[in-house]
C-alpha cells in the first residue's frame, strides 16, 4: 500500500500549472461517445478516475487511447450499452454514461451505483428525467436495464435539487434526441459550461448553459472535434489551501480564475492575498491567518463543497473561530478525526463544524477517508510540525495527477514510497 510520507513546515515558492478538469473530463468523455468520428480531448489529467472511464468506453466498443494528457477517442463501433459492474462499484460517477449511452443505442444495462463515503448518491432526479424522455427502466436485484421502445424524446424537466451529474445526464440524452429538452433549475457549474461547449463543438444546438435554464435541440448526428478541457479550480484551490498552510508565495499558470471567484474571496477573507491575470494567479499566504466566521457549501456560484475540506484544513490555523456548514452531501466531515489527531480543535455537530484555530499542528499516522479529505490530510501535513504519514492514497490518485511531484517543484518535503 503506498503512502506519503511528509515533513511539514517548508514554505512553498515557485510556479505550477494546473492540471485539466476531473468533472469536466469525465462527462466529456461520456459525450464522445455520441460523437461518429475521432475526437481528440486534451489537457486531459492522467487520474484512476479517468483511466476508469476510458475502460468504460472500451468495454462499449470504442477505441480510447491517452497519452501524454491527451486522449483520443473513436466511437463508430459503439456495439454494447453496458456499463460493466465493477467499473459502476469502483467510481460512482460512472452514472454519467448512461445519458449518453441512451443517446447513442437507446439502451442501457447498469448496476444501481453504490454509495460512496460521501453518504448516498442517490439518482432519482437523473431517473425522473429519463421516464419523460421516453425511457424504460426495469430494476432486478441491483441491475437496471434500460429501454427506450419508442425512441428518445426531448421533454421539460424541472429539477428539485440542481444536481450536477443529473444536468450532464440530460444534455448526453438530449442533444440526439428527437425534439426540444428544457431543463429548469439546471446546475450551473463551470464543468458544465465546459461540456456544452464541446457538444456544440461537435454540432450540437443547445443554449443556456452556466444558467439555471438550459435548452437543447436534439440533432441527428454529432462529429467528433479536438477540445480542451478546462482547468480543475478544485485542484487550483487545493494548492492555493497547500500554499496558506505551509506559507508562502506561489503562481498557478493556466488556472480557470473566473470558476475561482467564490474560492479566491474566502482566502483573502483568511488574510491571503491573491491576484490574477487572465489565467494566472499570484498567491502569497497570510500571516497571520484569519478565521472565517461563517461558510456554508452551495451549489455554484455559492461557495463548493469539493473545497471544504481542504479550506478547513487551512482553518485549524487560523486566528479565531470559523464556521462550516456542509449543506451538499450527508457526510463530508470524515477527515476531521484525522485533523484532530494532528491537533486540530474541531467540534462538529450535525452538518456544521466548529473550527477554533490552534498555534500549530503536528505531524500523525493518518489515512485518507474520500477524495477531497485525503487532499485536506496532505494541505494539514505541508503545514504541520513534525512527520505526517498518509495513507490509502487511491482516494487522493482518483482526483489528483501526480501531486507529489507538483508539491516538490515547489520546495515540499513530500515522499510518495
Ligand atoms: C458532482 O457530483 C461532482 N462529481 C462532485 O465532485 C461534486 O461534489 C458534486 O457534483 C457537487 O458539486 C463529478 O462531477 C464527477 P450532485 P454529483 O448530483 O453529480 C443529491 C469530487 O470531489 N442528489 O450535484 O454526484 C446528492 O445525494 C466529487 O470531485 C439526489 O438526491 O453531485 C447530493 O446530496 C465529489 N438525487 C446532492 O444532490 C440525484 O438524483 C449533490 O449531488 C442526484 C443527486
Amino acid at each position: 500500500m503506498q503512502k506519503f510520507v511528509i515533513h511539514g513546515g517548508k514554505r512553498l515558492e515557485g510556479d505550477i500549472t494546473v492540471q485539466g478538469a476531473k468533472n469536466s473530463a469525465l462527462p466529456i468523455l461520456s459525450a464522445a461517445m455520441l460523437c461518429e468520428g475521432e475526437n481528440i480531448l486534451e489537457n486531459c489529467p492522467e487520474l484512476s478516475d479517468v483511466y476508469a472511464a476510458c475502460q468504460i468506453l472500451t468495454s462499449a466498443g470504442c477505441q480510447c487511447r491517452m497519452q501524454n494528457h491527451t486522449v483520443s477517442i473513436k466511437a463508430d463501433t459503439v456495439r454494447n450499452s453496458e456499463i460493466p459492474e465493477s467499473l459502476m462499484q469502483e467510481m460512482r460517477s460512472s452514472i454519467i454514461f448512461l445519458g449518453a449511452m441512451l443517446g447513442r443505442t437507446g439502451t442501457c444495462i447498469l448496476g444501481y451505483p453504490g454509495g460512496c463515503e460521501l453518504g448516498p448518491r442517490p439518482i432519482d432526479l437523473h431517473l425522473q428525467a429519463f421516464q419523460k424522455m421516453g425511457v424504460k427502466i426495469q430494476e432486478e436485484s441491483g441491475i437496471l436495464t434500460c429501454t427506450t421502445p419508442n425512441g428518445l424524446h426531448g421533454a421539460k424537466i424541472h429539477l428539485q435539487f440542481p444536481s450536477v451529474g443529473a444536468t450532464e445526464n440530460i444534455m448526453l440524452a438530449a442533444v440526439l434526441a428527437r425534439g426540444e429538452t428544457v431543463i429548469t433549475n439546471a446546475a450551473r457549474e463551470p464543468e458544465i459550461v465546459d461540456l456544452a461547449q464541446y457538444l456544440r463543438t461537435c454540432g450540437a444546438n443547445l443554449r443556456g448553459e452556466g444558467s439555471s435554464t438550459i435548452v437543447i435541440q436534439g440533432v441527428k448526428k454529432l462529429t467528433g472535434c479536438t477540445y480542451r478541457i478546462m482547468p480543475d479550480r478544485i485542484v487550483t484551490a487545493t494548492w492555493l489551501a497547500a500554499a496558506a498552510s505551509a506559507g508562502g508565495t506561489i503562481r498557478l499558470l493556466q488556472a480557470d480564475t473566473v470558476s475561482l471567484e467564490g474560492i479566491l474571496d474566502v482566502f483573502e477573507q483568511m488574510n491571503c492575498s491573491c491576484s490574477h491575470t487572465e489565467n494566472t494567479i499570484c498567491f502569497s499566504a497570510g500571516k497571520p491567518l484569519r478565521a472565517v466566521r461563517f461558510l456554508k457549501t452551495m451549489p455554484y456560484p455559492g461557495f463548493p463543497t469539493d473545497a471544504q475540506a481542504i479550506v478547513m484544513a487551512v482553518l485549524c490555523k487560523a486566528n479565531g473561530t470559523s464556521v462550516i456548514e456542509e449543506t451538499i452531501f450527508e457526510n463530508r466531515f470524515r477527515h476531521v478525526d484525522a485533523l484532530v489527531r494532528m491537533g486540530a480543535d474541531i467540534q462538529v455537530t450535525g452538518h456544521a463544524a466548529v473550527i477554533h484555530g490552534v498555534k500549530q499542528l503536528h505531524g500523525a499516522p493518518v489515512s485518507a477517508t474520500d477524495l477531497r479529505g485525503g487532499a485536506a490530510l496532505l494541505v494539514a501535513g505541508l503545514g504541520a510540525q513534525g512527520e505526517t504519514v498518509l495513507t490509502e492514497l487511491s482516494h487522493i490518485d482518483r482526483g489528483y495527477d501526480s501531486p507529489e511531484l507538483l508539491l516538490r517543484s515547489l520546495g515540499a518535503d513530500i515522499r510518495r514510497i
